[in-house]
Parts: C-alpha cells; sequence; structure tokens
C-alpha cells in the first residue's frame, strides 16, 4: 500500500482540487444564478449553504480518501461494508458527466479555431446552432456525426489520457499551469469588460440586492444546487485526489482553501460576465434582462456577440475571443480529467493492470460515449442527460455520504479524525450540519425537483427520450453501483 502514488506537495493537492472544482460552472452559471435570484442578496444564501453543506462535505470527502487510502468505492466500504455501491454509483455518473463535458470542450476548440477570424460575427446564433452544432429539428432525428465536433471531441480525449496515464506527476504540473492561467486571463477580460461602456448597467442587474427572495425556498435550493456542482461533491473526485495524500494530513485547511478559492473566482467571473453584458446591452439597446443568460448560450452566442461588437477591429475581436475561449479550455479541463482520474482510481483497486492500460480503456469509453453528444441531436441529449445526472446524480450520493456518515457511523469520531492532523479544528456545529441540515436541504431538493418533473415533462422533450436519457438512465447506473460493488467486494486488493 505504502507505494501508493502521491501529490508532489500539499500545494499540488489544493491546485488539482481547485481545478476540479473551478469549471465551465463558475463562469456560466454562478453569475446568472446570483442575478436571478435576488442579485447581491443571494450571497446570503450561497454564503450558508458554503458553510452548513459544502465545506462540510468537502471535509468528509477528503477525510474518507486521506483515512482509507483508496479510490472512492473502495474507500466508501472500508468506512461501512456494503457502503461501496455509493462509490460505484458516483463514478458512473462521473463518467456519464465527463462523456458530456468532454464534448462542450470540443466546441469550445472549434471556437478557438473560428476565433481567428472571428466567423460568427453578426449571427452568433444561427452559426453556433446552425453551423457548428448543425442541430437536427427533433431529439428523433441523429442525422450522423458532425465531424469538427468529434474531432474536437478526440484531441480532448487525448489531452486527457496524455495528462493522467503518467499518474500525479504530471497532473501536478499541468494544474500548476492551467489553473492560474484562466484567473490572469479572466482579469483581462474584467478590464477590458469593465472600462466599456453600460459595464456599470451590468454590474447592478447583478448584485443589486432584492432581500425579499430570502423568504423564497426556492432561491435556498438553487444556492444548496450549485455550491454541491461547483465544489464537484458527490463524484467521488475529491475522495480520489485526498486518496493520494499521506495519512497525517490537513483536512479543514485544505477544504477551507478549495472551498473560498473557488467561490471567490466563481464571484470574481460575475463581474466579467455583467460588465460584458451590460455593454451589449447597451449596444443593442436593450435591457440587460433581455440579452443575460446562462450555460451553453452565454459562452457560446451571447458573450462571442459581445466580443464581436468590441471597439475596434477584427484583430481585436480575434485577441478577445482567443483570450475567451482559453479561459474557458483551462477551466474546463481541469474538470473533466479530474472525473476520469476518479474512475482510473476507482478502478486501479479492483484490477491488477497497469494505470496506462486502465487510462486508455476509460478514455476509449469515454470517446465512444460522448458519439452520442456528436450527433445532430447531440445538444438534446446532452441537455437531458446533464440535467438528470446532476439533479438526480451526485446530489443522492452527497445525501448517502451525509447519512453514512452522520447517522451511521459515528459523527464524533469522524470529527475527531478530521481534527487530528488540521490547523483549523472544527466544532460540534459541522456534525450538526451532516446529521440535520444537509440531509434536510437534499431530501426536500430531490422531492421538489422530483415533483417538478412529473408535473411536466423537462424541456418539452419526447416522453420517450426524457425517460431513457433522464430517469432509465439514472436507474441503471444505481442498479449497476450496486452489483459492481458485489462483484468487486471479492476483488478487493489487500
Ligand atoms: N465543478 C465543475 C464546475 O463548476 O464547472 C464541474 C464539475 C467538475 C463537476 C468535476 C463535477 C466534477 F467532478
Amino acid at each position: 500500500m505504502e507505494d501508493r502514488d502521491r501529490w508532489s506537495s500539499r500545494a499540488a493537492f489544493v491546485m488539482a482540487s481547485i481545478g476540479s472544482a473551478v469549471g465551465l460552472g463558475n463562469v456560466w452559471r454562478f453569475p446568472y444564478m446570483v442575478y436571478d435570484n435576488g442579485g447581491g442578496a443571494f450571497l446570503i444564501p450561497y454564503f450558508i449553504a458554503l458553510m452548513t453543506t459544502g465545506i462540510p462535505l468537502l471535509m468528509i470527502e477528503f477525510n474518507i480518501g486521506i483515512k482509507m487510502q483508496k479510490g472512492p468505492a473502495f474507500a466508501l466500504d472500508k468506512i461501512r461494508r456494503g457502503a461501496g455501491f455509493i462509490g460505484w454509483f458516483a463514478l458512473l455518473v462521473s463518467f456519464v458527466i465527463v462523456s458530456y463535458y468532454s464534448v462542450v470542450i470540443s466546441w469550445v476548440w472549434n471556437y478557438i479555431y473560428y476565433s481567428f477570424t472571428v466567423a460568427w460575427t453578426g449571427h452568433a446564433k444561427e452559426f453556433f446552432f446552425g453551423h457548428v452544432l448543425d442541430v437536427s429539428g427533433s431529439i428523433a432525428n441523429t442525422g450522423g456525426i458532425v465531424w469538427p465536433v468529434f474531432a474536437g471531441l478526440l484531441l480532448t480525449w487525448v489531452l486527457i489520457y496524455f495528462i493522467i496515464f503518467k499518474g500525479l506527476g504530471v497532473i501536478g504540473k499541468v494544474v500548476s499551469w492551467t489553473v492560474p492561467l484562466p484567473f490572469i486571463l479572466l482579469f483581462v477580460l474584467l478590464i477590458r469588460g469593465i472600462t466599456l461602456k453600460g459595464a456599470v448597467t451590468g454590474l447592478n442587474f447583478y448584485l443589486d440586492p432584492d432581500f425579499s427572495v430570502l423568504l423564497n425556498p426556492r432561491v435556498w435550493l438553487a444556492a444548496y444546487g450549485q455550491i454541491f456542482f461547483s465544489l464537484s461533491l458527490g463524484f467521488g473526485v475529491m475522495i480520489a485526489y485526498a486518496s493520494y495524500m499521506a495519512r497525517h494530513s490537513d483536512i479543514s485547511g485544505n477544504a477551507f482553501v478549495t472551498a473560498l478559492t473557488n467561490s471567490g473566482i466563481s464571484f470574481f467571473a460575475g463581474f466579467v460576465v455583467f460588465s460584458t453584458l451590460g455593454y451589449l446591452a447597451q449596444a443593442l439597446g436593450q435591457p440587460v434582462s433581455e440579452v443575460a443568460g446562462s450555460g451553453v448560450g452565454l459562452a457560446f452566442v451571447i458573450f462571442p456577440t459581445a466580443i464581436s461588437r468590441l471597439p475596434g477591429g477584427t484583430v481585436i475581436h480575434a485577441i478577445f475571443a482567443l483570450i475567451f475561449f482559453v479561459t474557458l479550455i483551462n477551466l474546463a479541463i481541469n474538470s473533466a480529467f479530474s472525473l476520469v482520474e476518479a474512475i482510473v482510481t476507482g478502478l486501479k483497486d479492483i484490477v491488477s493492470a497497469k494505470r496506462e492500460t486502465i487510462t486508455f480503456y476509460v478514455c476509449l469509453a469515454g470517446l465512444t460515449a460522448g458519439l452520442i453528444f456528436c450527433t445532430r441531436s447531440g445538444l438534446y441529449w446532452l441537455d437531458i442527460v446533464d440535467h438528470w445526472a446532476n439533479n438526480f446524480g451526485a446530489i443522492i450520493v452527497g445525501l448517502m455520504e451525509a447519512v453514512l456518515i452522520g447517522w451511521i457511523y459515528n459523527p464524533e469520531e469522524f470529527r475527531a479524525d478530521i481534527n487530528k492532523y488540521s490547523d483549523i479544528h472544527v466544532g460540534r456545529w459541522w456534525t450538526v450540519c451532516i446529521k440535520w441540515i444537509t440531509p434536510i436541504i437534499i431530501i426536500t431538493s430531490v422531492n421538489l425537483s422530483f415533483y417538478s418533473e412529473l408535473k411536466s415533462s423537462y424541456g418539452g422533450y419526447p416522453q420517450w427520450a426524457v425517460m431513457t436519457g433522464g430517469w432509465l438512465l439514472i436507474e441503471i447506473l444505481f442498479i449497476l453501483g450496486i452489483i459492481i460493488n458485489l462483484r468487486a467486494r471479492n476483488r478487493r486488493k489487500a
């Protein structure tokens, strides 16, 4: 066991964790969440969610990895026999997520290519949906593979393979570049953004507080949901990364640094996004609320439109477009390979093949699974799978982890464990968060999502598509998790 691969330093581990946490979500999800849920007032539930669920659960995942020195599934199984299925389920969900996350990265590669000529100028929306994705009229019409998207996907997987096949040494080096770089680039975009006309209007929209939202439960759930996805909780990633730290490692300090940096970058990205949106709104003569958006639309339509309307000519536009998309690549790639690394770490516990071989097959499987998202109906599938994997995947893993530690294992003993080598000692508040607050919030949230799913078909897609890409997929992953756990036990290595 002592020949386990190790991070070269505590900093490498923290950087890699930050790299996983800081991703597309910080740029395309957080700013809009703030705007849509009460502006500056949203920061209150957000901060409470961070302190009562985000950080306590991150400490659980770090401690499980460090204490057990195993991949997510075996580590959980060592906490309580049988609990390993939670880890396998988490890894299966991770696999599904990375299979489409890598396709989004492929779109970014395509946009890097188009940035040189700012090819979308004047028709950004049609360019994205019609030209880049070549979206078909309906989800039932697959329409074959869109080859440039496939090419980007292949490039992404080759890159992921080369980053992780050798182990932590290379990962540590890669994150020492890919984590600070987007921060610097965002800073450049910020300077450009806030010096544009209309920027202040955009920022007012972003942060103008509406305290009445604090009485709205939806807003609170949005805050908890955001924290979950943003900190990569419930995917097995943080457990896997922590399992490569030595036993006597700080836990609470690392969790605080990771979580606070992640939130800081989210907040900061909001300034970049909204100052630019303010400018776009003013250039188009529309209110900011008309141009604001999130997700795919923000990154590939709204922001590119704003860039193509910046003062200056094509060269300036091309430079800012490159800065923006290179930022996205850097943000996304760390998150993508963290998911793959978690899977590889989990598999290494049960297969005796070499890391290189396991990594190769995982990457090949990810590439193959991603094919469906490269088709002309890929965007629709991506939307459905993303919605389910996030609303019912990781969050359920988080619930089970909290119940496992809070109710089945002894939470006070676990807390003592966290404190043993940590500079910051966590008090009894931690136990209250894990035993009560986190499970109550997650159960409420899952029930509400469940209810709204039953009430209306998600996104207006046909029922069969939502059934297969949503419910069936999650159920299959869950059952597979249980089966793998039963079979894996026999193969457990010392
Ligand atoms: N935390 C990433 C983001 O905010 O974009 C997304 C993500 C990465 C989720 C890795 C889960 C994960 F394991």
